[in-house]
């Protein structure tokens, strides 16, 4: 039996960052599904697929040729760590990622990351959906200001320009179409522990994970 943590939560709540930190802690793999919805949907604005063309989308999942490498990721053989990260990116990925047929097509690919010794899975419904046996379910918060500053700093990072105003328009329509979808809409997972981390230090919030585990 190989453990799981899911680690849930809305966008830019700073899940990647305390999700890849408690992976390395525990020497554990480490699944960022968010990239794979980012994937699907940087495949589909290349190969010009229409983005209501769920079928299409969902076909798509079937030829990705996608890549993980120490932290990079690639999409036919190209490196796009830093592309899939574009707001363009990502809200195209918050759009497709409401179409069932996509989302399904995109489940046995996250059960491949399932690998010993153990995984840290970090999306929407990783503990409500695709390991719903998994040893620790969290549900990561953080107020919808304090998220709106983190992607800012993470956009601004990582040289894309960046206005908070947007950012944070964009972040509550993110939010509200995660929560209101039909399929797998964003919610704690049943017995998930709670975790707020507007005033938490990345560390602290890693800390608490990791002790919530140990127990
Ligand atoms: O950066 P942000 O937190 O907004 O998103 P992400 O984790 O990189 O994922 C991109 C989009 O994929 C999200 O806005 C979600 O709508 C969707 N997603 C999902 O539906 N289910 C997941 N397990 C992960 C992401």
């Amino acid at each position: 039996h190989i453990p799981v943590i899911t680690i849930d939560g809305p966008t830019a709540s700073g899940k990647g960052t305390v999700a890849q930190l408690v992976a390395t802690e525990l020497g554990f793999h480490y699944l960022d599904s968010g990239a794979l919805y980012r994937l699907t949907a940087l495949s589909a604005l290349y190969r010009g697929i229409a983005l209501d063309d769920e079928q299409a989308l969902a076909k798509s999942v079937e030829s990705l040729n996608c890549g993980f490498k120490d932290g990079d990721i690639f999409l036919d053989r190209e490196n796009v760590t830093m592309s899939i990260r574009a707001e363009e990116v990502g809200n195209t990925a918050s759009k497709i990622a409401a179409l069932p047929a996509v989302r399904k097509a995109l489940v046995d690919l996250q059960l491949r990351f399932r690998e010993a010794p153990g995984l840290i899975a970090d999306g929407r419904d990783m503990g409500t959906v695709i390991f719903p046996d998994a040893e620790l379910k969290v549900f990561l918060t953080a107020s919808a200001e304090a998220r709106a500053e983190r992607r800012y700093k993470q956009l601004i990072d990582k040289g894309f320009s960046a206005n908070m105003q947007d950012l944070l328009k964009d972040l509550n329509e993110r939010d509200a179409r995660d929560a209101n979808r039909a399929v797998a809409p964003l919610k704690p997972a049943e017995g998930a522990y709670l975790l707020d981390t507007s005033d938490l230090t990345v560390n602290q919030a890693v800390e608490k994970v990791l002790g919530w585990y140990a127990v």
